[in-house]
């Protein structure tokens, strides 16, 4: 950024205009304080050497710009003179200090205001990695003030063994961020829970440890039902019976059996006795009461009208 701005304290038109004034005003008094300066003011500059002190800038007097804290020359003579009450003006032209960009391996850097002076730098890590070291620095006027932190890939300690089973595997003591063990169960012990376990970024393994298990269910029986087809003796997990009832009785329910991770058998099928309905004729469906009556009465007329009783049983 080049700033090549003019001395602000004496391009003013106003304050011009007043001291004009005053001057007129003052007579040869006021002419001789009309011929000094204000104090120069440059936004990327300052004054050097005596001069940064003085409120007083006769006419005729030279001073000396240099480029301000966290700006750098890029050419010209930062010399000025006070004229009748103005600066002249100088070549000097400064350029905002830039510390260059920084790197973050596994992170991301964010600048406030680009690289320059006075920018704050902000670090941080992706995910499975942790920041050692400060998580802002900032520009200064030579470099960046501190040292860049770095991203570590988070570790995870060795999950624990489960009985009956083989595994983790791979064994380590330590493991990075990501890394998958295995777990198998033994023969004859089956699997409850996830195989694979992964670590995390909060630096555990998940999700938790399969535990491993000997799965054997009782021989099935359905009251009333035998078994139709399926597994036989001994009954491991997902071991599946399938049942049918014996005559009279009808199955509610699928009829099958499995042999669930807590050894007990899933489905609760069974086998209800079969309502039977008898119907002696089909005239009527009106049911009515269960006890037998006369079974004929004589109307007012004189016609017989039988009866028919429906009886559920
Ligand atoms: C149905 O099962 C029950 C219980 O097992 C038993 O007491 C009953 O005798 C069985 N009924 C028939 C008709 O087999
Ligand atoms: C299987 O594991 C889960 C989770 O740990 C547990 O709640 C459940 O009781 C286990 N099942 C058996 C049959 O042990
Ligand atoms: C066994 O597991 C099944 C399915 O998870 C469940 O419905 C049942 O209540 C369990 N039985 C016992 C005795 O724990």
């Amino acid at each position: 950024m080049v700033d090549s701005e003019q001395v602000l304290g004496c391009k003013a038109p106003m304050g011009l205009v007043l001291v004009l004034l005053l001057s007129s005003l003052l007579g040869p008094l006021g002419q001789a304080q009309a011929q000094d300066c204000e104090k120069p003011m440059r936004y990327t500059m300052s004054l050097t050497g005596e001069h940064i002190q003085k409120e007083h800038f006769p006419n005729g007097l030279v001073v000396t710009f240099e480029c301000a804290t966290g700006y750098r020359s890029t050419g010209g003579s930062g010399k000025t003179t006070c004229a009748a009450g103005t600066w002249t003006t100088s070549t000097l032209s400064c350029e905002k200090f830039n510390c260059g960009s920084l790197e973050l391996v596994n992170g991301h850097v964010e600048y406030s205001e680009g690289t320059s002076f006075g920018s704050v730098a902000t670090f941080s890590c992706k995910d499975g990695y942790i920041l050692s070291g400060r998580e802002k620095l900032t520009c200064g006027n030579t470099e960046w003030l501190g040292r860049t932190p770095t991203c570590s890939v988070v570790k995870c300690d060795s999950p624990p063994s489960v009985d009956k089973a083989e595994g983790p595997s791979p064994k380590r003591d330590l493991y990075d961020f990501a890394s998958v063990v295995r777990y198998k169960c033994q023969k004859d012990y089956t699997i409850n829970g996830s195989a694979s376990l992964k670590c995390s970024s909060n630096g555990k393994f998940t999700p938790n440890p399969p535990t491993c298990l000997m799965v054997r269910c009782n021989a099935p029986f359905i009251p009333n039902g035998s078994q139709k087809s399926g597994a036989l003796p001994s009954y491991v997990h997902r071991s599946l019976v399938e049942y049918e009832c014996n005559p009279g009785f009808k199955m509610e329910g699928k009829g099958v059996l499995i042999c669930q991770l807590n050894s007990t058998w899933s489905s609760t099928s069974e086998c209800k006795a079969i309502i039977i309905t008898t119907t002696p004729t089909t005239t009527t469906t009106t049911p009515t009461t269960m006890t037998p009556k006369t079974p004929a009465t004589t109307q007012k007329d004189g016609s017989v009208v039988i009866l028919y009783y429906i009886v559920y049983y």
